[in-house]
């Protein structure tokens, strides 16, 4: 299997860490119903959020993984560490009450994010579990939804 994806830590001004994690099937992001998707690949989300932190002058941590353990995981290690997160918890998003706690335990500001509007798509993507507990949501946007994420992180935050 491959190694979770990520290149760690980018260096910028680092007023704060932004962690941006990624669930289940992203990584096929480009090629996976790209008519929904787009053709952007996770390479391609990687390189906008590290350019975003870098003009605001955060540090980021990327990255993606297709078990909910792992993704349960790095929000735990995010405690006191991490100033945000970006999440988008893919599938995980509709079933995962493990991925709601471990965020709900996270004491900084989280934000949910989705490449698709899941609100226009089939109704069992109109739940979320971690709406409810987020600072906002952003829905619909492709991946130009990831940079307002870090934008509104960093009004949060007061660095913008
Ligand atoms: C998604 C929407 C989810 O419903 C879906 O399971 C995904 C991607 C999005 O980014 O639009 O895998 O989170």
């Amino acid at each position: 299997m491959d190694a979770p994806h990520g290149r760690g830590i980018a260096t910028g001004r680092a007023m704060g860490l932004i962690c941006i994690f990624n669930g289940p099937n992203l990584n096929l992001l480009g090629t996976r119903e790209p008519e929904i998707y787009g053709r952007d690949t996770l390479d391609d989300v990687e390189t906008l959020c590290a350019e975003k932190c870098r003009e605001l002058g955060h540090a980021m941590r990327f990255m993606q993984s297709n078990s909910e353990g792992d993704l349960v995981t790095w929000i735990q290690e995010a405690r006191g560490k991490a100033d945000a997160i970006v999440i988008n918890p893919a599938a995980y998003t509709h079933t995962s009450i493990a991925i709601r706690d471990a965020l709900s335990a996270f004491e900084g500001p989280f934000i949910e994010v989705h490449i698709s509007n899941v609100h226009a798509r089939e109704s069992f993507r109109h739940h979320s579990y971690v709406s409810g507990i987020a600072s906002a949501v952003i829905a619909g946007c492709g991946i130009a939804g990831y940079g307002y994420a870090i934008d509104t992180v960093a009004r949060l935050l007061g660095h913008d």
